[in-house]
């Protein structure tokens, strides 16, 4: 019995060992298989562009969308740098090219979109843009901030925007 004991008390210590051993090669091949699968940018990513998020963080997918969202719909989603950005359904129940950065152009308050007067009004100073962002009532004296958006693979992907300022013809004057 002397003999049988530590003989069965190796083959216990070297299953465990062994155990063991093939509990961290499956750990390091693991690790290593998550960083060595490449991220699928989509193209806009790639320029600096967000998928569009909606108030859960989930992404947003444009068909899924505008099943919900009608015409003239604005909603608040989260855009470029994490900016409150409004997210437009056209007329003919597309997604506007372009997404409207909700910030003030005087001192930054979040503008609330008025589903009555179709205009943004500011609740701190009472600035008032027009529904594509143009100033129309200040203290504010400049538009509000655009985005391009585009639909890659049926999501919402925000990107700066370049160029001048569609709605006045004028240089954007954010970037
Ligand atoms: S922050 Fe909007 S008017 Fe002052």
């Amino acid at each position: 019995m002397q003999y049988i004991q530590p003989k069965m008390y190796n083959v216990t210590q070297n299953l465990h060992l062994q155990e063991t051993c093939l509990n961290a090669a499956f750990f390091v091949s693991f690790t290593c298989l998550l960083y060595t699968v490449p991220h699928q940018d989509t193209k806009s990513e790639a320029r600096g562009g967000v998928v569009a998020k909606d108030e859960d963080g989930k992404s947003i997918i444009a068909p899924e969308w505008l099943n919900v969202h009608g015409p003239g719909d604005r909603t608040l989603t989260q855009g470029l740098k994490g900016d409150p950005t409004y997210l437009i359904v056209e007329n003919n129940t597309s997604l506007a090219k372009y997404g409207i950065n909700a910030a003030c152009t005087q001192l930054g308050c979040i503008e609330p979109w008025n589903t009555v007067e179709k205009r943004f009004m500011c609740p701190c100073h009472s600035s008032q843009y027009n529904n594509e962002g143009p100033v129309i009532k200040g203290p504010a004296h400049l538009s509000l901030e655009l985005a391009n958006v585009d639909i890659e693979d049926g999501r919402v992907v925000f990107g700066p925007w370049s160029g001048t300022d569609s709605r006045t013809g004028d240089a954007s004057w954010w970037s």
